[in-house]
């Protein structure tokens, strides 16, 4: 598994947060799938998707049908249990095409190569948010989407995140999640 930086960062959760945070994630996926979330996103067959904060993995098991076995998924996270429960639903659905990466904002992946990046309830967690886009706008594709949503802030607020920077426009509105383009 690739880690691209050493983790004493201290943005990062206690395990008692995250184990709690993780609870919460099980029973809001139960009751709102994120296969409906990624509906408005349109991922392909063969598309190159990474999930930036994956935490425990609510996304991968839809994003791996969306993509099929020519697409890879690139699940990160700087918390070393995401990144464990990550691997563990990998083990157990034997999952070819997913690959994890324990970073806080560099991916080690090469320039133009990712065709979405999901950025799901994380915005307001980042704490180098300039950096991460900037490591976000240099991997992704030119006709790439940035999909971002997070239920901490609101459409104006994430618009403007995003934005503000001058590397991405907002492209489409949706009813959850916001799209951005280089
Ligand atoms: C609220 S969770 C969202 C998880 C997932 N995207 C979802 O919606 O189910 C936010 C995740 O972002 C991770 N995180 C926070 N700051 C990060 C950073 N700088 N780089 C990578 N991951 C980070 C946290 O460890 C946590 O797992």
């Amino acid at each position: 598994m690739p880690t691209q930086k050493a983790k004493n960062n201290p943005g990062i959760q206690s395990r008692l947060d995250y184990k709690i945070m993780s609870l919460g994630f099980k029973i809001r996926d139960a009751f709102k799938p994120r296969s409906r979330i990624l509906e408005e996103v349109g991922i392909k067959k063969g598309h190159k998707v990474l999930d930036y904060g994956c935490g425990p993995g609510g996304y991968v098991i839809p994003v791996t049908k969306s993509i099929g076995d020519s697409g890879v998924l690139y699940a990160l996270d700087i918390h070393p249990l995401a990144v464990e429960s990550v691997q563990t639903l990998i083990s157990k659905k034997g999952l070819a095409n997913v690959e994890v990466i324990c970073s806080d904002c560099e991916t080690g992946l090469a320039d133009e190569s990712v065709d979405v990046v999901l950025l799901y309830d994380i915005l307001h967690h980042l704490e180098n948010r300039d950096e991460v886009l900037s490591e976000l706008h240099r991997v992704l594709k030119s006709e790439g989407v940035l999909s971002v949503t997070d239920h901490h802030l609101n459409e104006e607020n994430i618009i403007s995140e995003i934005t503000s920077g001058g590397l991405f426009n907002l492209s489409v509105k949706g009813k959850m999640t916001c799209s951005f383009v280089k």
